[in-house]
C-alpha cells in the first residue's frame, strides 16, 4: 500500500471506530465499558494484520509487538488512546493509534536496533472515573491502589467495573513496564489548537505538555423559598457564579488556562434558592509553578466570595500532573522526520496545553509527540477533522522518525 492508501485506510478506520459509542447522536467511549471492549477487539485485529503479536495488558490497554521482535530487546513504543470524552470527535487519540499501526505495518520487516511496539490506551480522558490517564499510568508503573475505589456516575466502583470487564482489578499494576524494556514513547496526536493551521503547517513537534490539575469546588449556603428576601439569603449558586467569572478573569490576566466544564446545584428547583452548588475546575499552564500561582490567586477569590455570601467553601483535588517535557533527542528525531516529508528546515515546536498519555509514560521512558493540524483547532466535538493529506504526511513523518532513531540509536 502507498501512503495515500494508508491515509485513506486511517480515515476509514476512524469512521468505523466512531460507530462504537455509548451515546445516541455522538461519540462516547469510556474506560472498562462494552464500547471499549469492542474497539479493543477491532484494534487488536488491525494490529495482528500489521504483523504484531497482540495482547491485552492487565489494565485493559491493547499492546502489540512486531512478530520479528521475538527477543527481549527494549522497544520504541508508538501509541495513543481509544477512549473519548462525551460528544467527542473521531480523531482525538484514535488518529495516533491508527497511524502507529500503519507505521508498524510498514516497518514490520525493517532491521531495527530496537523492538517496535504499539499501544492503544483505554483511559486517557478520565471520562468515567474523573481521574485521567489510568491506562497509561498503569503501564508507567504509577497505578495507585486507591483508584479501585473511584466511583462512576452510576455508583459503580472501578474495582467492580474491572471485574465486569473481565480483568482482575488487583492485578492492574502488573501492566507496569520497566524503564529497561523501553527505548522511547512516541505519540502522534491532533493538535487540538489553531496554531498549525495559522501557519499553514501540517505537522509540528511538541516541546512540553502543560502541567494540569482538576478540582471539584463547592459552596454550601441554605436552600430557601424563592420568596426569601435578599438579605436573608445564602445563595450557593450566586456564589458559584461569581467564582466562575472570577476564575476567568484571574486566569486570563495570567495567560493561564482554566475551564469550568461541569456544575451541579441542589435542590435544583426553579422556586428554591440553591443551598448547594458544585463545579469542576480544570487548570493548566506550561509549568506547574505558573499553574500553582494562578490557583493561589483563584483560591483567594473563592474565599473572598464565600465570605461575601456567608457560604461554606470546599475544594477537592481530583487530578494533578506536572508538566511533561519531551526529550530533546526525540524532538530532533521528530523534526528530522517532518523535514524529510515537508522539506521544512525547522518544523515548529508547540507547547501542548492539551493533556496526553505521554505525560504518564514520561514516568518510565523518554517521550516525544508529533502534532497533526486539525481544522479550526476544534476537538472534543463532533466537528473535529483532519485532512487526509496531513494524515499521509503524519504516517511518513512518524515512520521517518523511527528510522532516524534507529540510525542514531546506541544500544
Ligand atoms: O483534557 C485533555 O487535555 C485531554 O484531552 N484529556
Ligand atoms: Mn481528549
Ligand atoms: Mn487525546
Amino acid at each position: 500500500m502507498n501512503t495515500a492508501e494508508r491515509a485513506a485506510r486511517v480515515m476509514a478506520r476512524a469512521d468505523e471506530l466512531a460507530t462504537h459509542s455509548a451515546m445516541e447522536g455522538g461519540i462516547l467511549r469510556a474506560y472498562l465499558t462494552p464500547e471499549q471492549a469492542r474497539v479493543n477487539a477491532i484494534a487488536s485485529a488491525w494490529m495482528r494484520e500489521a504483523g504484531l503479536r497482540v495482547w491485552p495488558d492487565a489494565a485493559a490497554n491493547v499492546c502489540g509487538r512486531r512478530l520479528t521482535d521475538d527477543d527481549d530487546r527494549p522497544a520504541v513504543l508508538l501509541g495513543s488512546h481509544l477512549d473519548t470524552v462525551p460528544g467527542a470527535g473521531r480523531y482525538d487519540g484514535i488518529l495516533g493509534v491508527l497511524v502507529a499501526i500503519e507505521v508498524a505495518d510498514r516497518l514490520r520487516d525493517a532491521d531495527l536496533p530496537f523492538a517496535l511496539e504499539v499501544v492503544a490506551f483505554g483511559d486517557e480522558e478520565g471520562t468515567r472515573f474523573g481521574t485521567t490517564l489510568l491506562g497509561s499510568r498503569a503501564l508507567a508503573g504509577v497505578w495507585k491502589p486507591e483508584w479501585l475505589d473511584l466511583v462512576d456516575a452510576d455508583g459503580v466502583t472501578l474495582r467492580d467495573a474491572a471485574t465486569t470487564f473481565g480483568i482482575d482489578p488487583e492485578r492492574i499494576p502488573e501492566a507496569a513496564r520497566t524503564p529497561e524494556s523501553l527505548v522511547a514513547y512516541l505519540e502522534c496526536h491532533i493538535e487540538q489548537g489553531p496554531r498549525l493551521e495559522a501557519i499553514d503547517a501540517p505537522l509540528g513537534v511538541v516541546s512540553t505538555i502543560a502541567a494540569a490539575e482538576r478540582r471539584m469546588i463547592s459552596f454550601r449556603g441554605e436552600a430557601r423559598h424563592a420568596a426569601t428576601p435578599w438579605e436573608l439569603r445564602r445563595d450557593a449558586l450566586l456564589g458559584a457564579s461569581e467564582a466562575i467569572v472570577a476564575i476567568e478573569r484571574v486566569a486570563r490576566d495570567r495567560d493561564g488556562n482554566a475551564t469550568v466544564g461541569r456544575i451541579r446545584v441542589e435542590p435544583d428547583a426553579v422556586n428554591v434558592v440553591p443551598g448547594f452548588a458544585e463545579f469542576s475546575l480544570d487548570l493548566r499552564d506550561a509549568t506547574a509553578a505558573a499553574r500553582d500561582s494562578t490557583w493561589a490567586a483563584i483560591r483567594h477569590e473563592l474565599h473572598r466570595i464565600a465570605g461575601d455570601h456567608s457560604l461554606d467553601l470546599d475544594v477537592t483535588t481530583t487530578h494533578v500532573a506536572p508538566e511533561a517535557p519531551c526529550a530533546d533527542h526525540l524532538r530532533a528525531a521528530l523534526k528530522a522526520g517532518i523535514s524529510s516529508v515537508t522539506g521544512e528546515d525547522d518544523p515548529v515546536d508547540l507547547v501542548s496545553i492539551a493533556g496526553h498519555d505521554a505525560m504518564a509514560v514520561a514516568e518510565v521512558t523518554d517521550i516525544g509527540m508529533l502534532f497533526v493540524r486539525c481544522a479550526g483547532g476544534i476537538s472534543h466535538h463532533a466537528d473535529e477533522s483532519v485532512l487526509v493529506e496531513d494524515v499521509a504526511a503524519a504516517i511518513d513523518a512518524f515512520e521517518a522518525t523511527v528510522l532516524h532513531l534507529a540510525a542514531t540509536h546506541r544500544a
